[in-house]
């Protein structure tokens, strides 16, 4: 259910009948329960627009509500404040009908959407590193969340598979010969090994060289190799999605170098619309307000970074059919898809009617907030981060002696890796995040583990009442009223965090959700014998409907829930 827009559309309705002409009404939830559960603060800056008395204003609007069932009071404070309360009895309702649903409620977009998420997207030359952790993570989350909502789809892991640094490392591993399995184990090393002759031995460097050209020209055993070592490159990859509990498969991989038969047409296409340019040799589209073009071949007749993302949004838009195309990639590359997307705007590779968007996100720092680094300086190996993770999660479990090992491990592994995800995406993506083993497996305040405890709390709850639930939801006291319309505000909340691309907006609502319940169930005993059977039955709809809002939304998010603790 959406609250919000009903009461905006209510508010609008009597502002068309109070002839005030307001647009685009929005209400906000109360700042504080005194304040009503909703408030329209829009009355003042109309007021100041058609230069009569707010409370005025506020009066006339507040009159013109048309008859309902969602409101019980209407108040108008301060200058011009419309305070809302909503009915409980409406509100019951609502969570009756909400509970006996397997989406809780939650409807699906009137106009669904086919939506492109770029997420993970790694370099196939080195080993993937915290950036992309993130990127995977909150990619996978979003590519979740609008799939729920209705919208189709289409996961697109762009890979760096393409470039000059391949032959040094193609003829690498041909040196290596048999020997190379076991060094490309640790791609960094590899890397370093591969680059350390190139720089020392002149014959390397030259048939580096080579075999860059004869890669580039489609020479069998060159690219044989090379497919080779991109085989082995993404199956490192995949082990962490596989540990993540990622949905990226193989057939989500349209690499770079998919789109290299496409790289000369952009350029063609780009000179017969008449936006390419020379500059210092270079083929170059300047574009408003950038002092540095977007430089799309170079003298020498290579390509760029940006001639293959041109391509790929041309691809996505004409073959794939995206209506939205979402970047998750870090904010350094902010002026990157700036530029590529004005472009590909001014090329007519995305309409007007195609939304891009840089869902960008900050750096990983550690505790001392210093990019995160191995001790050496080295980039830290997310396999080894995700099994840390997994050991760490053990010792956060409060009774673990009451598991056999494999349980245990089996849970350490979803406290674990919740732990790392949820801590992840609980902060503004587009700030700093400050990766903190303590913080993230305590069991106070907003995490993983923290959410994971109330569910299996309820859970437990469940167990030892066994019977059925028959009754249905009455509101008595404040904190049932809080928690039930905390529990129908589901909807809103996932679609602004849609909306947005931000998917701290589900965990920020997950903590209050939590944190109400244990207020809610401190206070208002539920199997307790003195208990009226229809409070019971009302208090356990409350409780379930808690718990399965915890679980979907946390699945949403990637992060499994647990049904003992
Ligand atoms: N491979 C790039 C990197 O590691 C990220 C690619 C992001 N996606 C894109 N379409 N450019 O920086």
């Amino acid at each position: 259910m959406q609250i919000k827009s009903q009461l905006n559309q209510l508010i609008q309705r009597a502002c068309e009948r109070a002839e005030i002409p307001a647009e685009n009404v929005q209400v906000n939830e109360a700042g504080k329960p005194e304040f009503g559960d909703y408030q329209f603060n829009g009355a003042m800056a109309l007021a100041k627009r058609l230069g009569r008395n707010p409370r005025e204003i506020a009066q006339s609007i507040v009159e013109a509500i048309e008859e309902n069932e969602m409101l019980d009071r209407v108040e108008i404070a301060g200058p011009g404040f419309i305070n809302l309360h909503l009915r409980a009895d409406w509100l019951a309702a609502g969570l009756d009908a909400a509970a006996r649903d397997e989406r809780l409620g939650v409807g699906r977009f009137e106009t669904p959407r086919k939506v492109v998420v770029d997420y993970s997207s790694p370099n196939m030359a080195k080993q993937m590193h915290v950036g992309h952790l993130r990127s995977t993570i909150i990619g996978d989350s979003l590519a979740n969340l609008f799939a729920f909502l209705g919208d189709e789809v289409i996961r697109q892991n762009h890979i760096g598979d393409w470039g000059t640094q391949f032959g040094m490392l193609i003829a690498y591993l041909e040196e290596l010969g048999e020997g190379a399995e076991g060094s490309l184990h640790d791609l960094e090393e590899f890397y370093k090994a591969a680059k350390k002759r190139f720089d020392e031995d002149a014959a390397f460097a030259d048939k580096s060289r080579e075999y860059v050209v004869k890669l580039q020209g489609g020479d069998v055993r060159c690219l044989h190799l090379w497919e080779n070592f991109i085989d082995k490159s993404l199956g490192h990859c995949e082990e962490v999605y596989s540990k993540l509990h990622v949905k990226l498969t193989r057939e989500d991989v349209r690499a770079e170098s998919s789109y290299n038969d496409d790289l000369e047409a952009i350029v063609k296409d780009l000179e017969a619309k008449g936006l390419l340019q020379e500059s210092q040799g270079a083929k170059v589209v300047f574009t408003e307000g950038e002092e540095n073009p977007l430089i799309i071949q170079k003298s020498d007749g290579g390509f760029l970074y940006a001639t293959t993302d041109l391509a790929a949004i041309r691809f996505r838009v004409a073959q794939l059919g995206a209506k939205r195309i979402s970047y998750v990639v870090d904010a350094r590359q902010a002026g990157h898809f700036q530029q590529v997307f004005t472009v590909a705007r001014l090329a007519g590779y995305a309409p007007e009617d195609v939304q891009l968007e840089h869902v960008s996100f900050g750096m990983m720092l550690d505790k001392s907030g210093r990019p995160f680094k191995t001790r050496d300086g080295g980039t830290v190996k997310l396999i080894d981060l995700l099994e840390e993770a997994v050991e760490r999660a053990k010792g956060a479990i409060t009774q673990r002696e009451a598991y056999s090992k494999e349980e245990l491990e089996k849970i350490a592994e979803i406290v674990g890796i919740g732990a790392v995800k949820y801590s992840d995406l609980s902060i503004n993506r587009e700030s700093n995040y400050i990766f903190d083993w303590d913080r993230m497996l305590s069991l106070e305040g907003n995490t993983s583990l923290y959410q994971q405890y109330a569910y299996a709390r309820i859970r437990s709850i469940f167990r030892k009442y066994q019977g059925e639930v028959t009754g249905e939801v009455k509101i008595g006291d404040e904190l049932e009223r809080r928690l039930a319309l905390k529990l129908l505000q589901l909807e809103d909340v996932l679609r602004a965090a849609a909306r947005e691309a931000m998917p701290h907006y589900i965990t920020t609502y997950l903590y209050e959700l939590a944190t109400l319940f244990m207020k809610f169930y401190e206070n208002n005993p539920i199997l307790r014998e003195d208990v009226p059977e229809d409070l019971r039955q009302s208090r356990l709809i409350l409780a379930r409907c808690t718990a399965e809002t915890l679980r979907l939304a946390l699945e949403i998010l990637g992060i499994k829930v647990l049904e003992r603790l």
